[in-house]
């Protein structure tokens, strides 16, 4: 019998995170998921094994932080990984503007521990969570992985700092395989309704605030800025399915271990811009939910259009979104209804 690969994935109980994990275990890969629960729940992990069903055996999970070098040893010396999918991370721009340090502490320091832990136990394939964010305020759409780059906060400068990381590493022993991800606008949830996005305090992007005033956790979403050169004056984002971007993951696995592969970045979006009025009123339809608008100015930082280009991950991954923004919405309000508090319950909010 053949011995399934063994994927270690950090930060796997997040939001993105759970869902990949889920793809792996149906997929049969062996999945060891560390995270040390700083921004998710271990419920996350409970319902993703309920949701794998006869594969999650294949499930370890560890409550660790990944810049514990002694506890990320021991984990390497004890079991085998093929390679290694790096989510952990934190991911909150105002806060990074705020706290520069602790998002170079952990996005960069954790990487950096990790690539060395990964080194000394023989380990050389990565896939990593980058961002659209590394394109700033683009000059035209769609992005093409070509276009240059810049960071416009200390969050945006962890994801460039660590994809030149990857460059450099890989520059210098090109034994490594690196695939960088750069996704843009995830959103969704898986349509069982059993795992989402579970935003700790009040949410700062735009579908979990709007999934907080339709469960009444929120009086109105401000929309910010009704100014831009668009069609209605809103900005543009490209939204993508949690599930189809969670697919994306295995699609990039599965070309690590192409032996042409190198040091590689692919986009992850669906090639299509949609307004921010336009998202609310596709989530309005989907949750039979009136939204409460309140216009106000331009968020600082935040770009007018941004969507991908995707021919680059459709020609070499093989891989492609297929979901569109009627069932994001769907499934984020059916993840809504049967979790208006996230993983916790009302009280222990
Ligand atoms: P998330 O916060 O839900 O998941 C990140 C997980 O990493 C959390 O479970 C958190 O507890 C864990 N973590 C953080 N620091 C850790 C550490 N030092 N050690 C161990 N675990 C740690 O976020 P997400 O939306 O699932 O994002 C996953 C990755 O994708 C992040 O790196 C994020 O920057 C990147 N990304 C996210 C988006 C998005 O819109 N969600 C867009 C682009 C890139
Ligand atoms: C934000 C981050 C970006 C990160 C991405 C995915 C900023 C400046 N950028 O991008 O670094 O990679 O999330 O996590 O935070 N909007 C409203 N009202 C709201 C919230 C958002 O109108 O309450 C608008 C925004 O102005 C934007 C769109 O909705 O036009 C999407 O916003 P958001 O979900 O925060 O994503 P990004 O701005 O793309």
């Amino acid at each position: 019998m053949e011995v399934p690969l063994c994927v270690l994935v950090t930060g796997g109980a997040g939001y993105i995170g759970s869902h990949t994990v889920l793809e792996l275990l149906l997929d049969g890969y062996k999945t060891v998921v560390v995270d040390n629960l700083n921004n998710s729940s271990e419920i996350a992990i409970a319902r993703v094994r309920q949701l794998a069903g006869d594969h999650a055996h294949n499930l370890s999970f560890y409550k660790m932080d990944i810049r514990d070098k002694p506890a990320l040893e021991q984990l390497f010396a004890s079991t085998k990984f093929d390679a290694v999918i790096h989510f952990a991370g934190l991911k909150a721009v105002g806060e990074s503007v705020e706290k520069p340090l602790m998002y170079f502490d952990n996005n960069i320091i954790g990487t950096i521990t990790l690539l060395e832990v990964m080194a000394a136990y023989g380990c050389n394939k990565l896939v990593f969570s980058s961002s659209a964010t590394v394109y700033g305020w683009p000059k035209e759409v769609p992005c093409t992985e070509e276009f240059p780059l810049s960071a416009a906060n200390p969050y945006g400068r962890t994801k460039l700092m660590i994809e030149d990381m990857c460059r450099d590493i890989f520059a210098s022993n090109s034994d490594w395989k690196f695939i960088l991800l750069r996704y843009f606008n995830p959103i969704g949830a898986h349509p069982s309704g059993l795992i989402g996005e579970d935003p700790h305090g009040i949410p700062n992007n735009l579908m979990p605030f709007i999934q907080q005033v339709a469960v009444g956790r929120q009086p109105a979403l401000k929309v910010f800025g009704t100014d831009y050169s668009t069609k209605d004056g809103t900005g543009v984002r490209d939204y993508i399915h949690v599930v189809d971007l969670a697919n994306g993951h295995i699609a990039a696995l599965k070309k690590l271990f192409d032996p042409t592969i190198g040091c590689e970045v692919y986009n992850l979006g669906t090639g299509k811009g949609t307004s921010v009025l336009e998202l609310v009123s596709a989530f309005e339809k989907a949750s039979g939910k009136k939204i409460p608008l309140v216009k106000t100015g331009r968020r600082p930082g935040d770009a007018e259009i941004v969507y991908a280009s995707t021919a680059k991950a459709e020609r070499e991954l093989n891989w492609k979104a297929e979901h569109g923004i009627e069932d994001m919405c769907r499934d984020q309000w059916i993840w809504a209804c049967n979790n208006p508090y996230g993983y916790q319950t009302e009280k222990t909010q």
